[in-house]
């Protein structure tokens, strides 16, 4: 099996090699900075020589974009859209080129599309997406925005030939350093992982271990297109969420940020705040339905294995 990883230097793009280096697959990572030996270079702007890997590849993943781990200052906001959707536009042009295409697109999205909801989980059937929010959760919606631009760039750019499915990801939890669960268990460490805001927002996540075994049977079940929630099955509020990380690191205590600590805090760490604030209350139904069993549904156990490792 031949994989290649758009944005494949990454958070996600890692979590991916390992796998296939695992499983024996070839990966080839398309990247604006060559360094490891599967890197192959693209700009993420024209179509090049990088297209000749594409050709003949049975699986296409694109994780490329723009952090979104920064001020949403109005260059930030563009370049977070254009780099997502200008380089899904440029893979689906490149599909296009194929003499034999992939067989199946696995296109990144994100489980921020669905809105802030505390009272009800958000999955792809029932799920809201509101883009129109007013007053205080009104800068949410650029968020909202990018996922469905992302989304409907792939759809519009994917020949009918290639299957075509949209990853809603939730946040993947892996220890590797300078991630998420790195950042919040150092948070913990230092006695500050207390609840974040009123602490009832829900918090969507999946276990690094279930991601990529959730992409294997995307890979493999040649039946299911469209967009798909990766997330475990069982989201549950911040405050929950925190005290469990605290518990699996022996740390009894976390001092909580208010609102206005993590508006300043946010500001000073060049982030938003809605990366911990909005409610992503996000369930996997289309898994579940297909028959994907996680290894992790629970955060308890999951938080555990991580600390572990
Ligand atoms: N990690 C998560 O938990 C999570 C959750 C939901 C959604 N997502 C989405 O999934 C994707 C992958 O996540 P990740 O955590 O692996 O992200 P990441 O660590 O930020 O990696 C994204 C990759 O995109 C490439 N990139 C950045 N700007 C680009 C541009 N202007 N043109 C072309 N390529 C560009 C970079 O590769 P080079 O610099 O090597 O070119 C980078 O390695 C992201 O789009 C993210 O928004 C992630």
């Amino acid at each position: 099996m031949k994989l290649i990883l758009a944005g494949g230097s990454g958070q996600i793009g890692r979590l991916l090699n390992r796998y296939c280096a695992r499983q024996g697959w070839q990966a080839v990572s398309l990247t604006r900075t060559v360094q490891e030996a599967n890197d192959v270079f693209w700009d993420g702007q024209t179509l090049g020589a990088w297209t000749e890997h594409l050709d003949g590849a049975d699986v296409l993943v694109n994780l490329a974009g723009r952090s979104v781990n920064c001020r949403y200052t109005a260059d930030n906001r563009r370049q977070m859209m254009e780099s997502r959707t200008h380089t899904t536009q440029l893979l689906g042009q490149a599909i296009h080129k194929c003499q034999r295409p992939p067989a199946v697109w696995l296109q990144s999205s994100t489980a921020t599309i669905y809105d802030h909801t505390l009272d009800h989980p958000n999955d792809e059937v029932n799920g809201v997406i509101n883009d129109q929010r007013t007053g205080a959760q009104q800068s949410w919606n650029f968020s909202v925005q990018i996922g469905k631009a992302w989304e409907r760039t792939a759809q519009e750019h994917c020949p009918s030939s290639t299957r075509l499915v949209c990853l809603r990801t939730a946040m993947v939890m892996s220890p590797d350093r300078g991630g998420v669960f790195d950042t919040l268990r150092t948070l913990c460490r230092r006695g500050l992982g207390g609840a974040s805001g009123d602490g009832k927002q829900y918090v969507s996540w999946m276990h690094e271990i279930d991601f990529v075994r959730a992409m294997h049977f995307l890979i493999e079940q040649t039946h299911i297109q469209g967009v798909v929630n990766m997330c475990a099955p069982e989201p549950i509020p911040n405050t929950l969420f925190m005290k469990e990380i605290r518990q699996a690191i022996g740390v009894p205590f976390g001092l909580p940020a208010a609102r206005w600590m993590l508006e300043i805090g946010a500001v000073l760490m060049r982030t938003e705040t809605e990366l911990v604030l909005k409610s992503r209350y996000v369930v996997p139904r289309r898994l579940q339905e297909h028959g994907f069993r996680f290894e992790y549904p629970r955060w308890k156990e999951a938080v555990r294995e991580l600390v572990c490792r």
